[in-house]
């Protein structure tokens, strides 16, 4: 999609719609007034008649009857949190609001660089369909949209540019979390993973097997092992002109397909486990999005990525692995297999990386969903800096985190009789022993676990997130980069 600003009228502006943001239905105001006017009044009957009220998400369709440039009016209800969600609603109905129509033209209630960005932003991300596995594509969407601004500047221009990026960087992550598993194997996504970090010039280091060997990531390794596919470690690293920034490592499980290992998943919890690696698709969405926003930030990116299968070399429940950090792991359910793959990276990025932070995504427990639901993730942080920081951030992206606590209380039940830890707690609690787990693996270093299982993966569509892959987690990661 094309996006640029113009200063035309919303009456003389050349755009099949004319889409126009409005929290009241009284058009007495603005351009929806000069709009209502050149209509005969039109917009006030049709609201009446057909019952729009702007209240938030509803869209009223107007035929411009050759009084306007435009073919169509669409109004938009945004009775929403602010001027940025306003301006995503927007943004978002334009894209949704026809297959046929090419080009819209956007009226935002206001102009700031922060209302384009977010418009932008959501026009890119509404027009996301995964279309890579059909053998005909559509053809339909919009290809061309125009934001109305008083006057065009630079600044307006790289706001754009800005919403831009961050959604091409989701929709990355998107594709990712929903191609499907014998495509986005381990071996390809540490492929995207590199072809992209090529094209934006960022260092790549990825390690096969034999390395990951070498290293001693025998918790990583484990998992692997029903596995006919060999596993990856990904390091990416972005590094701004800017001196003496901060370091801030971010860390993704990437388990292409999770089928339980020997401990098995029923059919039904199985169908949609091509999603577990959305903590690395979100991981490489931010570093990405950091790059072409040039934060100034040294960012690192590191995921481990494996499948998670039965087999006769398969892991089992009651071995016990060495893991990289040489704390021994007694194994107690193969389906478990995330926080054992996060715990050698963690240990890794901790003791090669040393990090000022680390921050994981990883669609870690279907406990977690118990807890919070399929719209917001769980954040798990000692570190008030932190916390504080994501929640701001997560305000401005859209996106919803709640904190969770590191209770001390569940720590006891991941001791073990045989090794130094059982991988898996109480009954109750199912996130917090898994955040608990992951904790004993990042030392002191300050850190912030983040359960992504709910939102990374929709059954359907919800608010202006799509069905299946989201790219939850990379909005509000840049974000928070964006504010050193
Ligand atoms: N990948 C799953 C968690 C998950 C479930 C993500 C549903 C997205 C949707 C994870 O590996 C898992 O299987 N966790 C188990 C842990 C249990 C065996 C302690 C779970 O949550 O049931
Ligand atoms: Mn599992
Ligand atoms: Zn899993």
């Amino acid at each position: 999609m094309r996006i640029t600003l113009s200063a035309d009228s919303a009456r003389s502006v050349a755009a099949d719609l004319l889409v126009v943001g409005v929290m009241t239905t009284r058009f007495d105001k603005g351009e929806v007034a000069e709009i209502d006017k050149a209509l005969g009044g039109t917009l006030t009957r049709w609201a009446k008649d057909e019952g729009f009220e702007a209240k938030r998400g509803q869209v009223l369709k107007v035929p411009g009857g050759g009084k306007l440039k435009a073919k169509w009016v669409v109004l938009v209800g945004i009775d929403g949190r602010d001027a940025g969600d306003h301006a995503r609603a927007v943004g978002h109905a334009a894209a949704k609001a026809s297959e046929r129509q090419k080009s819209a033209a956007l009226v935002l209630p206001n102009r700031s660089a922060a209302s384009i960005r977010a418009a932008s932003e959501a026009l890119v991300l509404g027009a996301y369909r995964y279309t890579q596995m059909k053998s005909k594509k559509s053809k339909g969407g919009l290809g061309k949209a125009i934001i109305l601004v008083p006057k065009s500047s630079a600044e307006l221009k790289r706001a754009v540019d800005a919403g831009v990026a961050v959604a091409e960087s989701i929709n990355f992550a998107r594709d990712l979390v929903n191609g499907p598993p014998n495509v986005i194997h381990p071996v390809a996504l540490a492929n995207a993973a590199k072809r992209e970090a090529t094209k934006l010039n960022l260092s790549c280091t990825i390690w096969g097997k034999k390395q990951i060997q070498k290293a001693g990531m025998n918790l990583f390794l484990a998992v692997n092992s029903g596995s006919a596919i060999e596993p990856r470690f990904i390091h990416l690293v972005y590094k701004p002109r800017k001196k003496n920034v901060p370091k801030i490592a971010f860390v993704g499980k990437g388990l292409t397909f999770d089928s339980g290992g020997l401990c098995i998943k029923p059919p039904k919890s199985m169908l949609d486990m091509k999603c577990d690696m959305a903590g690395a698709a979100a991981t490489l969405g931010i570093i990405f999005a950091a790059a072409r926003l040039k934060v100034n930030v040294e960012v690192h990116a590191l995921v481990g990525s494996t499948e998670n299968m039965t087999g006769a070399a398969a892991y089992r429940p009651g071995d016990v692995f060495k893991s990289l950090d040489g704390k021994t792991v007694e194994i107690i359910n193969t389906d478990a297999e995330g926080r054992l793959v996060l715990a050698d990276v963690l240990a890794w990025t901790r003791d090669n990386v040393k990090p000022d932070a680390i921050i994981d995504h990883a669609t870690l427990t279907g406990a977690c969903m118990v807890a919070l639901g399929n719209y917001r993730a769980a954040l798990y942080t000692d570190d008030e800096k932190l916390a504080k920081g994501y929640h701001e951030a997560a305000m401005v992206a859209d996106e919803k985190f709640w904190r969770m606590p590191l209770d001390q209380d569940l720590r006891p039940s991941l001791d073990s009789a045989v090794a130094d830890l059982k991988h898996t707690g109480a009954p109750y609690g199912g996130s917090i022993t898994a955040a608990l787990f992951l904790r004993e693996f990042v030392g002191k270093v300050p850190w912030m676990h983040l359960d992504i299982a709910g939102p990374a993966f929709l059954d359907g569509s919800h608010g202006r997130a799509p069905k299946g892959g989201t790219g939850f987690g990379v909005a509000t990661g840049v974000r928070f980069l964006e504010s050193f």
